[in-house]
Parts: C-alpha cells; sequence; structure tokens
C-alpha cells in the first residue's frame, strides 16, 4: 500500500493552492454577497487545464487521473465552493459523460470546446416532481423520426445561465419507465429553449443556479448520447463519478475550515493563553484534523478505485456521505473557534458553514447515498 502522491500529482495540487491563494481567494466575499458568477476566474481554470482534467489531450484535456482531480477541486474547495462547483459539473458531469459515452461526433463538436474551457456546460436531472426519485421524470422527448421534441422544466441547474450545452434527462417512452429515458445534448439558444432566474442561495452564491424551460424545443437524433433508452444510466454512471468531485469539495471546505480554526486558535489570546491550550478548543481541533483525514482516504480511494477501472459505485457514495457531513461539522466547529468574529463575513468560515451545506444535498443527498450504500451492501 502507498500513501505518497507522485510527483506529478504534487505539483499539480500546488498549481491549485497556488490559483486559489492568489486567483479566488481576491474578492471572494464580495461575490458570495453579490452572487456573482467567477467569469474571470473560470476563464483562467480553463487556460490551467483544470475544466477538463480527466479528457484525452486529442480532444483538448488535460489527460489527468482521478486523484489529481480530487487534488484540485479540494484545493479550490478551501477557498471557493462557488468557484469549485464550476470545474465539478463540467469535468465529471459534462466533460466525462460526453468522453465516456458520446460518439465521435459529438466529441469533436462539443467536447473539444468543453474541455478546454472555451465553454462550459450543465447537467439537467433534477425537476421539480423528480428529485431523490430521478426516474419520475417529467420532462419528454417525443421521437419524431430524425428528431426529438423536448417539452418541461428543470430546476436547480448549476451553470444553468453560463453554460452553452446542456445534457438533458427526459422520458420518450413512459412505458418502458428508466429504460424510456434519453440523454440529450441542448445547446443554449435553440428556439423554445428558455432560462428562469437565478436562485437566491443560503451557500455557493457566487455560482450560477436556474431552472430551465423547454417547449417543443426540436432536438435532432445525432444529439442522443448512447442508444436508445440509455438516458438513466448514462446519469447514473456519470454521476458516480461526480460524486467524486463533490466529496472532494466537501474535503475541501472542511480542510480550509480547520485551516482558519487552527490559526486563529494559535493567535487569540483568553483567560491568560491562546485559546489552542484550552482543551476544549484543541479536542474541537483534534476531531477536525481526524475525521477531514478520514474523509480524505475516503475520496482519495474512490478516485483511484476509478482510476484503477474497479467499480467505485460504494466507493463514491460512501466518501460523499461522509466527508459532506464532515464538512459541515467541521465548518460549524470553525465557527464556534472564531467566536464572534466567527459570525462575521471577514473571517471566511461563515460562508465556509453556508457552503458546507450544498453538499450533503447535491448529486443525491446524504439520505439517497445511504440508499445506494445499504442497497450494495445487502445486496448478496
Ligand atoms: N450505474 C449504472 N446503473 C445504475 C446505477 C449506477 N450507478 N444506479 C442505478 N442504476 C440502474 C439500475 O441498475 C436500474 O437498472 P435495471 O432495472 O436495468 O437494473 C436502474 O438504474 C434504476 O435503478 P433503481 O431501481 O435503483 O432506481 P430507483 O428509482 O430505486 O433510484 C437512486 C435509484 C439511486 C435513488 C437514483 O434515483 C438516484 O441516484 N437519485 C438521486 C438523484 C441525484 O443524485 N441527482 C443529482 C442531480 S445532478 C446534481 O445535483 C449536480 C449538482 O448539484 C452540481
Ligand atoms: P427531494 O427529493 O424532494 O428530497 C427531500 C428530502 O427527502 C431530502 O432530505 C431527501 O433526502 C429525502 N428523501 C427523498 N426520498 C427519500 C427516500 N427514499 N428515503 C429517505 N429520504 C428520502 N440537479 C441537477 O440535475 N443538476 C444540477 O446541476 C443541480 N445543481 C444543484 C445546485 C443546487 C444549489 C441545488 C440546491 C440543487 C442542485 N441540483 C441539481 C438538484 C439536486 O440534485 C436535488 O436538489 C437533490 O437531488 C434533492 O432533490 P430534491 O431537492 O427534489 O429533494
Amino acid at each position: 500500500m502507498d500513501f505518497t502522491l507522485s510527483e506529478e500529482q504534487r505539483m499539480i495540487q500546488e498549481a491549485a493552492r497556488d490559483f486559489a491563494q492568489n486567483e479566488l481567494l481576491p474578492g471572494v466575499i464580495e461575490r458570495d454577497e453579490a452572487q456573482k458568477f467567477p467569469t474571470e476566474q473560470v476563464k483562467k481554470m480553463g487556460e490551467l487545464g483544470f475544466l477538463g482534467m480527466m479528457v484525452d489531450p486529442k480532444y483538448g484535456g488535460s489527460g489527468l487521473d482521478t486523484v489529481s482531480y480530487a487534488l484540485v477541486m479540494e484545493e479550490l474547495s478551501k477557498i471557493d465552493a462557488s468557484s469549485s462547483v464550476v470545474v465539478s459539473v463540467n469535468n465529471s458531469l459534462v466533460c466525462w459523460g460526453l468522453e465516456a459515452f458520446g460518439n465521435e461526433e459529438q466529441k469533436q463538436k462539443y467536447l473539444t470546446r468543453l474541455a478546454t474551457g472555451e465553454i462550459i456546460g450543465a447537467f439537467c436531472l433534477s425537476e421539480p416532481e423528480a428529485g431523490s426519485d430521478a426516474t419520475s421524470q417529467k420532462t419528454t422527448a417525443i421521437d419524431k423520426g430524425d428528431h426529438y421534441i423536448l417539452n418541461g422544466t428543470k430546476n436547480w441547474i448549476t451553470n444553468g445561465g453560463t453554460a452553452e450545452i446542456y445534457l438533458v434527462i427526459a422520458q420518450t417512452d413512459r412505458d418502458k419507465g428508466h429504460k424510456g429515458i434519453n440523454a440529450l445534448i441542448v445547446e443554449k439558444g435553440m428556439e423554445g429553449f428558455q432560462i428562469g432566474p437565478k436562485e437566491n442561495k443560503l451557500g455557493i452564491r457566487g455560482s450560477d443556479t436556474h431552472s430551465l424551460n423547454f417547449n417543443d424545443v426540436k432536438i435532432p437524433k445525432e444529439n442522443r448520447i448512447g442508444e436508445d433508452g440509455f438516458g438513466f444510466k448514462f446519469a447514473m454512471k456519470t454521476l458516480s463519478g461526480g460524486r467524486i468531485g463533490i466529496a472532494a469539495q466537501a474535503l475541501g471546505i472542511a480542510a480550509g475550515a480547520y485551516e482558519l480554526a487552527l490559526k486563529y486558535s494559535k493567535e487569540r489570546k483568553a483567560f491568560g493563553t491562546e485559546i489552542a491550550n484550552h482543551q476544549a478548543i484543541a479536542f474541537k481541533l483534534a476531531d477536525m484534523h481526524t475525521q477531514i483525514e478520514a474523509a480524505r482516504y475516503l475520496v482519495y480511494k474512490s478516485a483511484w478505485d476509478k482510476d484503477q477501472g474497479n467499480n467505485y459505485d460504494l466507493s463514491s457514495a460512501m466518501a460523499k456521505l461522509y466527508a459532506s457531513q464532515v464538512a459541515m461539522d467541521t465548518a460549524i466547529e470553525a465557527v464556534q473557534i472564531h467566536g464572534g468574529n466567527g459570525f462575521v463575513k471577514d473571517y471566511h468560515v461563515e460562508r465556509l458553514m453556508r457552503d458546507a451545506k450544498i453538499t450533503q444535498i447535491y448529486e443525491g443527498t446524504s439520505e439517497i447515498q445511504k440508499i445506494v450504500i445499504s442497497r450494495s451492501i445487502t445486496r448478496n
């Protein structure tokens, strides 16, 4: 067993750490407050190759492994989860989905631009009446021979306003249940495709979350991903990898909150000594450190499983379930360690606490991860 990162992985980790400090940290409080999408930062992340990290260089990607991707997600998320979610969706839901299951024409037409960050993408599964219960799709894609007619509403779509390409899940044949669902590539600007207003959120406020409406949108058949009826499996397989990205995001939020709390506890004095010398605070730090390390190994192990070609449905669900709980617990304790200062924006931990919450909700809530885990371990 080897727990050391390769030279290349350490260099990428360092590059992401530098980028987060130099490019994400300035203005992060203001972007959060104003709900401002990190346009310039996303452009720079594209130039650094962070938006198509695992994509084959022949399609414009960086050709890196999943462990490197998790390291980058962790470092970016220590500072700005609103920016890291753009990286997560573009890499593991959009680029990976297209590279793994798209045909050559689709890869040339869309993946090459998505992997370089020239454009960004969105992944559209959730609906007002189909969130956790994802097979209950109400959006329809009716087969008209050489095209589909798409009707319905998607909600909570990350990159909803800024994306150019949308991977949309929709029901074609209701009689076939989840085997009658398709995944379609929809382009911004297609007639009948409308983007709703931006959501005003508790956390990841810089991220761009919208509902989408499709009203008789004509989608050419060549925009279907995979065989007829493959759409639900496409979504599930893609989400297994997506959960590694969100688990790494949660890990980063936890680690960012812990680093701030540790620093503060060694500077702030009460009762004649640094608060880190009070055992109640020191034990909080010990718990945080231990839980973050445990989360880190679950996240890296799942990324490693994917790189080894092992099944990672179970490990990614466990990583996301645990890391998101650690993110929430750690961020709450980081606010506590900061006392009154933890309650104001300048000290960053209140934002990390608000951002942590979403990691227990999107890409499958914690309850859904427990369904995936329990089904997996009781199957045989
Ligand atoms: N890989 C391949 N196939 C899979 C699979 C996987 N990981 N998981 C399920 N399937 C298949 C099943 O085998 C089954 O197919 P067969 O009938 O051929 O065997 C089919 O999918 C249906 O599966 P279930 O019977 O298990 O379906 P279910 O209705 O019980 O639901 C669920 C399963 C795991 C709860 C699923 O609905 C789910 O994951 N829900 C959560 C949805 C979610 O994660 N949404 C995230 C949206 S994207 C997002 O959130 C992005 C963001 O924020 C940034
Ligand atoms: P519901 O499914 O209604 O769940 C409500 C509660 O009931 C939850 O606690 C849930 O865990 C619980 N519950 C439901 N079923 C069960 C069960 N069987 N057993 C036990 N408990 C259960 N979706 C996309 O498709 N693309 C995106 O880009 C995207 N980005 C998002 C960004 C943000 C900021 C947010 C808030 C959401 C985003 N989502 C996205 C949607 C997200 O994936 C869903 O919100 C999530 O899957 C939960 O669905 P829901 O909100 O409908 O909750």
